[in-house]
């Protein structure tokens, strides 16, 4: 059975997260999902909070499984049994830390980890969790990023009702 993770922050999930996690689902007999539990960032929304919105928008995909995880990834990854880490490149700009990432990856995990890289679908490429956030901070109309459950999430946490 081929399984891949695919982590992140999820903070919190776009369409742009969920273009790539259906194309990954596809290709992969399993894909995990898993929220990075990150002490350092402060997020908008728990871990829980996370993984709970990541379920509900992959409901319909049944080889995808949510989960989180604290630490480094290769660890997580060993434990799982996976070989496999997938993420989206946006842009260019992306290209520099994913490679320097998926690197120390393949390093430190004794070539046990490798990544896989997906190039987000065009209509997704300027998206970010942190331009809707911003946008959303400010009572602006984020429909076309989010699914509209998470979109009424993330107005609540600014105290928008909408
Ligand atoms: O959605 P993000 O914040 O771009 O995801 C980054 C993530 C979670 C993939 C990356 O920060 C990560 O794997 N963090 C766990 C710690 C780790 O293993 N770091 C890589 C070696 S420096």
């Amino acid at each position: 059975m081929k399984a891949a993770v695919y982590p992140g922050s999820f903070d919190p999930v776009t369409y742009g997260h969920l273009d790539i996690i259906r194309r990954a689902a596809e290709i992969f007999d399993e894909l995990t999902v898993s929220v990075l539990n990150n002490k350092i960032k402060t997020p908008l929304f728990s871990v829980e909070e996370r993984v709970k919105m990541l379920e509900e928008a992959t409901r319909d995909l049944p080889n995808v499984r949510i989960d989180s995880f604290s630490g480094l990834l290769i660890d997580y990854a060993r434990k799982q049994d996976i070989h496999v880490a997938i993420r989206g490149l946006r842009a260019i700009t992306d290209f520099e830390y994913e490679l320097q990432i998926a690197q120390t990856n393949r390093k430190f995990s004794d070539g046990e980890l490798d990544t896989m890289f997906l190039t987000t679908s065009l209509e997704y490429a300027y998206l970010s969790s942190s331009t809707v956030k911003e946008i959303a901070s400010f009572n602006g109309d984020i429909s076309q990023c989010v699914p509209e459950f998470v979109a009424k999430s993330i107005y609540a946490k600014y105290g928008y009702d909408r």
